[in-house]
């Protein structure tokens, strides 16, 4: 590994795919749901994403919570599930979502080692509260930053530039870590050095700026910075 990490003093997280699985509220229903819980799951997550694109694009935004909905109910239509009961369900499971088994110890190492930490995400204040809690992160996170207060999605600049006002710190500085291939390319053209979490073993993005490091899960990070 390329030794370009050095002089990060924060490290700031995408949220959902990259500390949560979103895929865990399907997956906790998946004994009523059967074998469709993975298809589910799959239309829910790609449908969530392309309405937070749309919604930015077509000046028509609405919080996390809305979006996630709205994306359910279209994948369960998809799917010819019609069940007001399970759609509750999911979103309330969503509120709660798994965190991937190396956050705790990863984030708790990069403490340790003196870096300020936090996440930027596309989820609603409540949301991320709630996800944050359940994962018991608080204690670990200095600021946990919504696109609530701006109003549009990643990868809009506006967003980027949150962290950089929370952390009062130059964007050069900060590690942003997603596992969202598209919020990585974004998030390093804006400014930040990136590493890509590749959790799926996802093809390389074609879009203008490359993540500075490509990593299977977030353990190698605290290595990776000094
Ligand atoms: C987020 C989405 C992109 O947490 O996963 O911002």
């Amino acid at each position: 590994m390329r030794p370009e990490l050095i002089s990060i003093d924060a490290v700031v997280f995408d949220a959902y795919g990259t500390l949560f699985d979103t895929a865990s509220a399907a997956r906790r229903h998946a004994a009523h749901l059967g074998e469709r819980w993975t298809a589910l799951a799959q239309l829910w997550r790609d449908k969530q994403l392309q309405y937070t694109w749309l919604r930015a694009l077509s000046g028509q935004w609405a919080d996390f919570q809305t979006v996630t909905s709205d994306a359910l109910d279209f994948a369960m239509d998809s799917l010819g599930l019609v069940d007001t009961n399970l759609h509750a369900d999911l979103m309330h499971a969503y509120l709660t979502p798994d965190p991937f088994p190396d956050v705790a110890d990863t984030l708790h190492r990069l403490q340790q080692s003196g870096k300020r930490l936090g996440i930027l995400s596309n989820g609603s204040a409540p949301m991320l509260a709630a996800a944050v809690q359940h994962a018991g992160l608080e204690a670990l996170l200095s600021a946990v930053l919504s696109v609530d207060r701006v109003r549009t999605f990643k990868p809009h600049p506006g967003v980027y530039q949150l962290a950089v006002d929370a952390f009062e710190l130059p964007a050069h500085r900060m590690l942003f870590v997603s596992s969202n291939g598209w919020d990585a390319w974004c998030a390093k053209a804006y400014g930040f050095r990136v590493a890509w979490c590749n959790r799926g073993g996802l093809t390389p993005e074609r879009l203008p700026a490359s993540p500075d490091q490509t990593i299977p899960g977030l353990a190698p990070l605290p290595s990776l910075l000094r």
